[in-house]
């Protein structure tokens, strides 16, 4: 809920799809998986992967197809969708960051506002290294330490203890449904960024980061 008296002190970032651009990545990565084992995979069912754990996502994805998998074959295939997507990343470099980001991080750090990134993917730290981000960031939550994924709040609530700032002085921005949801039950602030069909449930919805007025405004 926006509360305009609130100044915020702290912001937690989502990585993928909010940083930079790897939600295209995740979904290339699950589509080529999906053709080779010739189940149905679109942008659609897709957008319910966003912020969903690698073996999570492949349960959803497997269940359009009618042959049975066993956990060995799914620890397999995620494996496999996850040497893809790490083959996609090798290449990222400062360029791949999405519109708005640096400005915004710049603006953040210069107020003494403390930042963090909240992903649950294992690569994050990988791909912040490539950005140049790895030692931007006053903390990054260790996805392997996470018990309950999004749409539980445990990641954006283990985000504010590391950046040591209330949760409720705390925004959360998040380009997936489950994320959006983790940070309104975390009790902070969550601004949506991307499909609006999908973070609709946000307080603040945007296009994308290239307007940091929005946010500064909570601060
Ligand atoms: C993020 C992405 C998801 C991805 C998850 C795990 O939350 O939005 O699409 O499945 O991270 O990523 P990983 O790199 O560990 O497979
Ligand atoms: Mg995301």
């Amino acid at each position: 809920m926006i509360n305009k008296s609130v100044k915020h002190k702290g912001v937690i970032f989502d990585l993928d799809g909010v940083i930079t651009d790897t939600a295209e990545y995740h979904y290339l990565a699950w589509k080529k998986l999906a053709d080779e084992l010739n189940v149905y995979f679109d942008r659609e069912i897709n957008e319910n992967l966003k912020g969903i754990s690698r073996i999570e996502s492949l349960e959803i994805i497997l269940k359009k197809s009618d042959k049975f998998f066993s956990e060995e074959e799914k620890y397999y295939l995620a494996d496999k969708k996850n040497e893809y997507y790490k083959e996609m990343i090798k290449r990222m470099t400062p360029k791949d960051l999405l519109p708005g980001v640096v400005d915004l991080i710049k603006e953040l750090k210069d107020r003494g506002i403390k930042i963090a990134v909240a992903s649950v993917s294992k690569n994050a730290k990988t791909v912040l290294s490539n950005l140049g981000l790895i030692e931007t960031f006053d903390y990054i939550v260790d996805a392997e330490k996470i018990k309950n994924g999004k749409p539980d709040p445990e990641i954006f609530l283990n985000a504010a203890y590391g950046i040591d700032v209330e949760p409720k002085l705390c925004i959360g921005i998040e380009d997936s449904k489950a994320g959006i949801e983790a940070i309104n039950r975390a009790g902070m602030l969550s601004i949506g960024v991307g499909n609006y069909e999908t973070v609709k449930g946000a307080d603040i919805v945007l296009k994308d980061l290239s307007d940091p007025l929005p946010i500064l405004n909570l601060l």
